[in-house]
């Protein structure tokens, strides 16, 4: 069983990465924490309660973190995931509440209180609350087993030519978070861009006929349609499940092992995840990459975890 700590900005793609951490068996899903980002922190924490509520996940502590990037301006995602970062099915009025501690001192709290390297961190959003942490308690870093993050993308951008938006928003903290020398796994949109929802996964996840996979299916029709007529997808990336994906089992993705670092000062490449494959790399190198998806594999979780989660 892995332990793993869900950091996100729910989100279409978060609220199912969070629906698989739930319904994966080998998962135990010690807290979700949330970040500004696809929305503001307060729209994004109803999200994840809303979420709870859906696929009732009840004993998992849920807390709120950073409401502004490091630096920037704060930045959202409306336009793909809709006014309430969530846009689409009709969300639950949540049931569980908040923890009364920000996020940065649960995530703190969970980590030096577990056996060393027995949590990995999955941070699909900003890297705004792990940043804060780190740098309140930088023996996080010594003692988390790994960190598998949803961000950046070697060869692709989506919110610049060269960014993705996770990084984008908060480029001062996704430096901070990929300079630490922790494990740290990049699922960027090289490998997202292969998580399509095509038509004969929408069509499997439809046929489960469960309640939280027909949120599930509300949410890819929405989805669906903001990155047809925002990216020119014909089917959807779903990111941010890759990352729990690969903490499940790693065989989901190849990586590949290379120096990652964060543009913070270019005039039109601000927020890149500058990637170096030149070989073979350093051998203090402590950053991956995901390469090529394994697409049957990752769906199969996914459908899986519905599965297991059931009626509610
Ligand atoms: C990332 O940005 C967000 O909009 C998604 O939730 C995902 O984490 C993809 O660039
Ligand atoms: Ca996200």
């Amino acid at each position: 069983i892995k332990k793993i700590i869900l950091d996100c900005d729910p989100g279409h793609d978060d609220a199912i990465a969070m629906l698989l951490a739930h319904g994966n068996p080998n998962i135990e899903l010690l807290a979700v924490t949330t970040v500004v980002g696809n929305q503001t922190l307060e729209k994004v924490t109803r999200n994840a309660l809303a979420v709870a509520r859906v696929a009732n996940i009840t004993g998992v502590p849920f807390a709120a973190g950073a409401t502004r990037p490091l630096v920037r301006q704060i930045e959202i995602a409306d336009k793909i995931h809709g006014d309430s970062g969530l846009d689409g099915p009709e969300l639950p009025q949540p049931t569980l509440t908040l923890e009364p501690i920000h996020a940065i001192d649960l995530i703190i709290d969970l980590i030096m209180s577990h056996p060393p390297k027995t949590i990995t961190l999955v941070p699909t959003g900003g890297l705004t609350n792990i940043a804060l942490a780190v740098r309140k308690e930088p023996r996080i870093v010594e003692r988390v087993k790994e960190v598998v993050l949803m961000g950046g993308g070697y060869h692709v951008g989506n919110w610049s030519a060269v960014a993705e938006f996770n990084i984008k928003i908060d480029p001062e903290a996704a430096h901070i978070v990929f300079n630490e020398k922790w494990p740290l796994t990049m699922v960027g949109l090289d490998l997202t861009h292969q998580a399509l929802a095509t038509p004969d996964v929408v069509a499997r996840i439809a046929a489960i006929g469960t309640g939280p996979a027909k949120f599930v299916s509300e949410l890819l029709d929405f989805f669906s349609l903001s990155y047809k007529a925002r990216q020119g997808f014909d089917s959807p990336p779903v990111h941010d499940p890759c990352a729990v994906a690969y903490v499940i089992d790693p065989n989901v993705m190849t990586v590949r092992k290379v120096p990652v670092d964060i543009e913070l000062t270019g005039t039109i490449t601000l927020g890149m995840t500058v990637a170096d494959f030149r070989s073979p790399p350093p051998p203090d190198c402590h950053t991956q990459v995901g390469v090529k998806l394994d697409h049957q594999r990752f769906w199969d979780l996914i459908v899986d975890a519905l599965e297991h989660i059931g009626e509610v």
